[in-house]
């Protein structure tokens, strides 16, 4: 069975707890960039994660009645003059075949089947409000459903978000996406490890960022995870760099925060190096505070653990390491408690990681499915860069299986009251954690981050 197979029919059994009904998810419309050229295609994660199906013009369906379980998959047909210009297309029957779906029926046929799938369904699963225009459409088909009312028709009384489930299952990584999560963290890994072998005083971001597509790209990975940040010098305390074109300059650190996706499955690595391959001691000072946070934030991160237990676990190193270096003063708690450590490091410690670099999943402990009706939305995710709205709700517990970064950083620009050999300092550390029932997995281990390896590598 594909383990997209087992996803549906986990989906299915979810939707029949609540009384069962019609599931739709569409995947991503391509994108036009300019005249007769588009951005690089990518499906939409959650339409890929119950089909695997790549192409673009294509829907997902699923019902669950009673006891039984449909899977219809909506998609181009076959086009000879299309497949000349654009390639291969599977068509219905080929797709229903490798994609092991009940049944498949052309894209353009969407209007005409699903007021037909929505017929005395007792309720639709469904992503409301993250496409107006599929919204709209997704309304006239109940709208063409209630029409048949004098008919004895009964359309859909009640509404689930589909990503509130989707997300929930997405957060725990079954084995298949657990394999292509640890090849993508290795593939990244080996970039990291090209980009410190490659660099030198003189040369720009831009050849650093090259380093790292190459090898992304030489690997199987079809796209970066993100926009790659390579940022020399004070270019590393601006936290979404992205210009990647200055000169690397003798004597400066080089931050890099780069990560390949693999077959739909993010990686999210960040080393942080010196452009000559030596550190000199206050860039190791800092270096030291950052790499022991991390040591005490993947320490607590194990199963059992609250989502937020690393991130106070590297908070505290860190505010501990500012006040040693004068950065700020004040008693530990103090600094903590106040906040006054958020000028250096004003980012979350990890997110969530998985098909999405800043993956679905709740931060806080969930609740039962929502109907549309009362929640419109999914909460947005936090991310390491936006902490999540207080809810009120307790953090999450960590599980085996959940897959998260763990990113602390010190970010020291240049002011009169900061020590001047801290000035235009970014330093991050950046690892993705399997969380495991004994601890977490460090998924992409193979990125050197102790000082000496580091040196190590640069010098050889
Ligand atoms: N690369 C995005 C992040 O670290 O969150
Ligand atoms: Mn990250
Ligand atoms: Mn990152």
């Amino acid at each position: 069975m594909f383990p997209h197979d087992t996803r549906r029919q986990r989906l299915a059994e979810t939707m029949r707890a609540h009384g069962g009904g019609v599931a739709i998810a569409f995947t991503a419309p391509e994108v036009a960039r300019n005249r007769d050229s588009e951005y690089p295609y990518r499906w939409d994660s959650y339409f890929y994660y119950l089909t695997g199906f790549p192409e673009p013009e294509a829907a997902m369906v699923l019902v669950a009645d009673g006891a039984t379980t449909e899977s219809i998959l909506f998609c181009r047909e076959k086009n000879e003059e299309r497949e000349i210009w654009d390639g291969f297309r599977f068509g219905p029957e080929a797709a229903r075949e490798r994609f092991g779906f009940d049944r498949s029926l052309p894209f353009g046929s969407l209007d005409e089947e699903l007021p037909k799938l929505l017929a005395d369904r007792p309720a639709l699963w469904y992503a409301l409000g993250a496409d107006e225009a599929l919204d709209a459409r997704v309304h006239r088909w109940l709208g063409a459903v209630r029409a048949q009312a004098r008919a004895g028709v009964v359309a859909p009384a009640q509404a689930f978000d589909l990503r509130a489930v989707l997300d929930e299952m997405r957060l725990f990584k079954d084995e298949h996406e657990i394999a292509t999560m640890r090849r993508a963290a290795q593939i990244s890994s080996a970039a990291h490890v090209r980009a410190m072998r490659a660099t030198r005083p003189g040369c720009h971001e831009y050849e650093i960022e090259a380093e790292l597509l190459h090898e992304f790209r030489r690997n199987g990975s079809q796209f970066p995870a993100y926009g790659s940040i390579v940022a020399g010098g004070r270019n590393a305390c601006v936290l979404h760099y992205r210009g990647n074109d200055a000169r690397l300059a003798d004597g400066e650190l080089l931050l890099i925060d780069a990560g390949c996706e693999l077959d739909g499955y993010a990686s999210d690595i960040t080393r942080t190096y010196p452009v000559n391959g030596r550190f000199t001691g206050p860039q190791r000072r800092l270096y030291e505070i950052v790499l022991d946070a991390q040591r005490a934030a993947i320490d607590a991160t194990r199963a059992g653990a609250r989502f937020i237990d690393p991130h106070d676990a590297a908070v505290r190193v860190l505010a501990q390491g500012m006040i040693d270096c004068g950065l700020v003063a004040g008693s530990l708690d103090g600094v903590i408690e106040s906040g006054a450590y958020k000028r250096f490091y004003m980012h979350r410690t990890g997110h969530w990681l998985g098909m999405d670099v800043h993956d679905c999943g709740d931060y806080r402990e969930p609740g039962a499915p929502v109907p549309a009706a009362a929640g419109p939305g999914a909460p947005a995710a936090a991310t390491a860069g936006a902490p999540a709205a207080d809810t009120g709700k307790p953090w999450r517990v960590l599980a085996p299986g959940m897959v998260l970064t763990v990113e602390p950083g010190l970010y020291v620009r240049a002011a009169s009251d900061v020590p001047a050999e801290f000035h235009d300092i970014g330093i991050r550390i950046e690892d993705d954690a399997l969380v495991t029932s004994s601890g977490c997995e460090i998924l992409t281990v193979d990125a050197p981050k102790r000082v000496d390896d580091i040196e190590a590598l640069m010098r050889g």
